[in-house]
This record gives structure tokens, sequence and C-alpha cells, in this order.
């Protein structure tokens, strides 16, 4: 448990281990941030196309629900670069199988988007059923063999507990060196079947429908210490496996927050080796460090007002934390959404850093095709945006990876001298000069927007902020096909003529947004590549980064 006080001071509560402290001195909180990831990993530069919109769901019943959602994004011309497949498309909900009833011909249909431009995301999950018929579940079959699951406090018989396939499941122990060898080969070798370009890995806390695994949690000091962080049911195998599982690396409790963690760089190395291109991984779990292998979002939010607000902090802190392709699902994951709230959380999701539309099973459809003309050409045009500004998006990715800044940034990050920018949470920047300030409630045809001591631009009009507007909130018009943004003076932002597709948007002509400050100055740059070579720093494939200022002092 960790406590803030305002004396300022922290108290660091905690049921055991070695707890190694660092102290990053700054003095900004960039340079922290900067500090921070140098120490624990640079985030990795991601693939180009993954910056385009996404679009998922959980419940696509059929390929056929799939193909039509598809075809409205495409009939409204919506950006659209990223479709995925939850565990819909697999067959009982097994690993590395695919539905070959509800989702014939999947293949093909994947190779079929492949050639528009479309990229498809297949999602995994860490548990596979011991209880298929001997002989026709190789996955579990080789793991079992080899002894890759995470076991029970004996250290010999695997954890068992029970979760989305049918029977009872296994876990496999990422911990172990054997078991990431293992995972890479089988999700390299289901690239043979489904040519996926990116895998999504879900439930890796690790999750379980059980409370603890068979036959039950014994009574001990690792399973009930004598003292419980504030966690759900006060319980530390609350939907997972048993504080005393042994690990490869010692018991699950202490190695509970490595289990996701563990995951990622396998999955990684796997994508990379099927693809033959830079990898894509979005990971529920993640830990200090994951930045390196994987994007993360905020897991399963709810389609509610409150939850759209809190998903600004939620992308703040994963920035500070250097995972910084970091979302929330837009329009919300459980309840169904409405009109309103859907229109809003996509003109804010469209400045997420990864921006993609989720929903869980059962609920009503929300990808931005469905709800009508008028809802998709204002999702269109925000999405446009979002396509026009992607080589400045990109390049604020190059400059998190070579030097470890935030891409969606705290106004205090850019303003710290005012203790007014502290408490924002209701906007925040890409970079330091773009503001974006959504539409958080319900009815709202306008937005209190506080504008720290700089040159502000507006987006739309280009038309200056007054500068009476300084360090003050003020009132700006915000009707519902418009989501306030501000352009800051001193900065030139890269951009390009959007297309549907990052594929086709990476090919029109370039421009530049010059905002000049008080002193008619302003500098910016473009880090700009093919998007999806492999490789790191400069043993990557070419690449140009050019820095721009004007010319002639005016
Ligand atoms: C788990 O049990 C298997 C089979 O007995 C063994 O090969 C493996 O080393 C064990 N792993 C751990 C982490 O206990």
């Amino acid at each position: 448990d960790v406590t803030l006080s305002p004396e300022p001071s922290l108290t660091f509560r905690t049921i055991g281990g070695i707890l190694d402290f660092y102290v990053f001195l700054g003095p900004t909180p960039e340079n922290v941030i900067q500090q921070y990831t140098e120490a624990i990993g640079r985030p990795h530069l991601p693939p180009y196309w993954s910056l385009g919109y996404q679009l998922s769901r959980w419940g696509y019943p059929s390929i056929d629900v799939v193909k039509q959602t598809v075809n409205r994004m495409e009939q409204y011309g919506i950006p659209h670069d990223v479709q995925y497949a939850d565990i819909d498309y697999m067959e009982n909900k097994l690993d590395f199988t695919y539905d070959k009833d509800n989702y014939a011909g999947l293949p093909e249909y994947i190779q079929e988007l492949k050639k528009d431009g479309l990229h498809y995301i297949i999602i995994l999950d860490p548990f596979l059923s011991k209880d298929q018929s001997r002989g026709t579940y190789q996955p579990y079959e080789l793991g079992q063999h080899f002894g890759l699951w995470v076991n029970n406090s004996d250290g010999v018989t695997a954890a068992v507990g029970k979760a989305l396939p049918p029977g009872e499941s296994v876990y496999p122990d990422f911990l172990n060196p054997r078991t990431a060898d293992w995972w890479t080969y089988m999700c390299a070798k289901f690239h043979g079947v489904l040519p996926y370009d990116g895998i999504w890995i879900d439930m890796n806390e690790p999750s379980n429908f059980l409370n603890g695994q068979y036959p039950a949690c014994a009574h001990n000091n690792l399973n009930y210490p004598p003292y419980i962080p504030r966690i759900s049911d006060s319980s530390l195998f609350h939907s997972t496996l048993c504080p005393d599982s042994s690990t490869y690396l010692g018991k699950h409790y202490d190695t509970h927050s490595l289990f996701g963690w563990a995951e990622a760089p396998p999955t990684f190395r796997a994508v990379q080796e099927a693809t033959g291109k830079r990898p894509f991984v979005l990971s529920r779990s993640t830990f200090v460090g994951n930045g390196k292998y994987a994007a993360h979002w905020l897991g399963d939010n709810h389609a509610l007002w409150e939850d759209m607000h809190l998903s600004i902090i939620g992308i703040l802190e994963f920035n500070l934390f250097g995972i910084p392709q970091v979302g929330a699902d837009i329009c919300g994951f459980y309840f169904d959404t409405s009109f309103e709230l859907c229109l809003r959380w996509t003109q804010l999701g469209a400045f997420y850093p990864l921006a993609r539309n989720h929903n869980a099973l059962g609920q009503k459809e929300q990808d931005p095709g469905v709800f009508g003309i008028e809802f998709a050409t204002i999702a269109r045009t925000v999405l446009q945006i979002r396509y026009s500004l992607l080589p400045y998006l990109y390049t604020l990715f190059f400059e998190a990876h070579a030097f470890g800044n935030t891409v969606a940034r705290g106004l205090m990050h850019e303003f710290t001298d005012d203790p007014e920018t502290h408490g924002i949470d209701t906007a925040f920047l890409w970079g330091s000069a773009l503001m974006i300030a959504p539409v958080l409630q319900e009815g709202a045809r306008s937005v209190d927007v506080y504008f720290p001591d700089a040159t502000w631009f507006d987006y739309y009009t280009g038309d200056k902020v007054p500068a009476s507007s300084h360090n003050k909130y003020i009132s700006v018009h915000a009707p519902l096909e418009k989501i306030p943004l501000f352009i800051r003076g001193g900065y030139i932002l890269p951009t390009q003529t959007p297309a549907t597709r990052t594929a086709k948007s990476r090919l029109n002509p370039f421009g530049l947004i010059v905002a000049l400050d008080e002193k008619g100055e302003a500098s910016g740059s473009l880090f700009w590549d093919d998007g999806e070579s492999v490789g790191d720093g400069t043993t990557r494939g070419p690449f140009t980064l050019h820095s721009y200022s004007p010319m002639i002092p005016l």
C-alpha cells in the first residue's frame, strides 16, 4: 500500500520482499521520466499502423458480423487501421485454434484485409485447457511434456484453475525461459494458420474464475499473511492462483505481478519472428519495464461519463510509467453506451496514444458506423484530424523511444511553475504543442479550459487566444461536432493529408503547422522511416530526422 500525504510524504506498507529505492532528481517532471525510463528500459517504437484507429469488440458472433462492421467503416470513409478478434474467433475458447464454423474463411479474410491496408490482431489468453481429448491439443501436451506450468506449492504438480476454455486449465510459467520458448514457438507456428499482425494478451494477472486453484489455498503464512493490503475481497488469491504456488523465480506470492510482465517479451519476439516486421503487443497486465515490449489498455471500464474522465488520468499515469502507447476502451466496455457518450468518447479517444474502441459481450454495437450518418460524419472528421497529425504523434513516440519523453503529457510537465496546472486531469497535451480539452459531461456544449501563460491558437480557426485569457479558465464553445483543440505558439507540427488507412496517408503530401510565439519564433521536428522495420537505434532501417525553424526572423 502506498499512501500520499500533503507533508509531502509517502508511506509504503509491504507484505514482504526486498524494496530497492531509486531516486530520480529531474529537475523537471519530464526529466524524471527520461531518467526513470533510462533505468527501466525505454519504450519501443511502435509500428506506424498501430497509431491508426483500432476497432474491437467481444461478441462478434460470426465472421459475417465482422465483415458488416468493417464495411460500415468503409462505407462512411472512417479511418480504420486495425481490426481485432476477441475470443469469439477461437474454437471453444482454446488458444491457437479458430472456429471453423462461425469463422469459416478467417485466414482468407485476414489476407483480404491486409491487401486493403488493414491489420488484424488476435487475442490469446494465458490458460491452457488440460481436458481436451488426448492427442488433440498440442499446445497443452507440449507444455505438459516439458513441465512448463505454474505448479502447486509442492513444486511438481501443475496448479489447476478454471478459466474460459472448457474443463480445467493450467497456467504457463512465463518466468521459466523454456516456457517462453514454447510460447514463442506456438505463437509463431499459429501465424501459419492465421496470418495476424499483432497479438493481444489478456487475463494475464493471471486471472482465474476460482479463488486459488484446486482444491483450495492451504492455511499458511503466504496464502494468509498477517497483513493484507486493501485489495479485492481482502484476499491475495481473489480470482487468481494461491500465493504459495511455485514459479521458476520463486513463490507466486513474490512473482504475481511478474506474470503478465514475463508474457510480453516472448509474445513480442513471436510477432517479430512470425511477421518479420516491427511487433505490436497489447497487454492488460503490465509492470515496470513493459513499455519495451507492449502497449497497454486500461482494462474493463464501463460506458459511463465518469469512466471517460478517469481514462485521462490513466493515460497520463502510464506515460509516467514508461508505457506511452496507452488507451481506454472508447465508448466503454461494460454497459450499453449512448449516442452522445460514444460520440464524445470517440472525440477524446481520437487523442489517446492508443485509439481503440472495444465493447463487451451482450452490449449493443458501438462501432462508429452503427449510429448512422450524423455520428459517422463527426467520427470521420475527428479521426481525420488524428490521421493528419500522425507524423507529429509518431515523432513524439520516437522521442519517447530515444529520450524517454512522455507522449500524452499533463499540463504540469510543461508549466511546472504554475501550480494551477498540477491538478488538471480534464485536459492534456500531445508533447509540448497540442492541447486537447474534451467534453466530459453529458449535455455540455462548452468546456472550461485553463490556458497557462503561453501563446495559444484555436486549432480550427487559427485565432489567437487573447492574452487576457491566460492563467484563467475560459468557457470554450464545444457543439456536438467539435472537441476543443489548441496549438501552442513556438512550435511546428508536421502533418500529412489523412486517408482511411495509414498505408495510404503515408503516401500523401506533408504539411507543417507553424505557430509562432510572441517573439515570432517556432521550432519542431519530424522523425520518419518506413514505419515497420525491425531493430534498435541505428540498426533499424533508414530514417530521417528533420528539425524545423523559420528561416526569416519575423
Ligand atoms: C513444475 O513441475 C514440473 C513437473 O514436475 C517440473 O518439471 C517443473 O520444473 C516444475 N516447475 C516449477 C517452477 O516448479
